[in-house]
């Protein structure tokens, strides 16, 4: 595993000028965020040994590199999904390359479903803490002792003081957010209505198909985190009425995608 995180970090810091600070995960919608990205340079995922080939429409698959509120960054234009198929060393290989290449903290985005009754589509929540529902945990398997411990703290996998500065900045530019605990699980399959309530009981306010394995595992490395979900239904006890499309996914990702870049620029001005 070593071995194949080295080698495509060598691969991609042959292709970049500069150590990037900062990794930034761009979930389902928020790809518009990456032509933000000043002086970017896009390597293909399919150019860089031992990267999996992104299959779902709407991730384009590709790292850009570049500058951003004054840092240089690295951000992921699509990731890949366990639903697609990918075993977790696959999931997660981009956040170990990106911590390979230097970046000591990582921002999540994703596209979620809200549990939370006072939540409406179009809202960003600050995601405060996540429950891992997914099958498998990220880090099952022989520890890498390299990377970082056997057993990692999670008492605190979002860091509070970002959490903290996006709330300023947030307050500064009129912007709402919430904040509340993503719950992640396996997908591909919507939640179903007892499903819904299980996970708003177990104390969710938000629910999606990422996130959490690349979470863990930049935890596991030490990188300070922080996460927001874009809030895209309110995934009511299944109505069939109001079934969800990948395409309503996105429109409302891409619309508040504004939103969610100041509170992100903001915070990498900040580091
Ligand atoms: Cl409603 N559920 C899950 N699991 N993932 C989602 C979602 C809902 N909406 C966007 N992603």
């Amino acid at each position: 595993m070593l071995e194949k995180i080295n080698k495509a970090a060598n691969f991609v810091k042959q292709k970049i000028d500069g150590t990037p600070q900062v990794g930034i995960i761009l979930g389902s919608g928020l790809g518009n965020f990456g032509n933000r990205i000043e002086n970017s340079v896009k390597i293909p995922y399919s150019d860089i040994p031992g990267f999996p080939v992104s299959t779902v429409e709407g991730h384009s698959g590709q790292l850009i590199f570049g500058d951003l509120g004054g840092k240089k960054v690295v951000a992921m234009q699509g990731r890949f999904h366990y639903y697609e198929g990918y075993e977790m060393d696959q999931v997660t290989l981009p956040v170990r390359v990106i911590k390979q290449l230097g970046a000591g903290t990582l921002f999540v985005s994703n596209a979620a479903g809200g549990l939370n009754p006072d939540f409406n589509a179009g809202d960003m929540m600050i995601i405060d803490d996540h429950i891992n529902f997914f099958p498998q945990n990220a880090l099952r398997g022989k520890n890498i002792d390299e990377l970082g411990p056997r057993f990692p703290d999670m008492s605190e996998p979002y860091n509070q003081e970002m959490i903290k500065k996006a709330e300023v900045i947030a307050n500064k530019e009129q912007i709402k957010l919430q904040k509340g605990v993503y719950v992640g699980s396996s997908g591909p399959t919507l939640e179903t209505s007892a499903e819904y309530k299980m996970f708003r009981i177990m104390g969710a306010d938000a629910t999606g198909m990422s996130t959490v394995p690349e979470v863990i595992v930049a935890v596991h490395m030490g990188m300070k985190v922080f996460g927001m979900s874009v809030i895209t239904n309110v995934s009511e006890p299944a109505d069939p009425e109001k079934g969800t499309t990948h395409d309503e996914v996105q429109d409302v990702a891409g619309t508040v995608e504004p939103q969610m870049t100041k509170i992100f620029t903001g915070l990498i001005e900040q580091i």
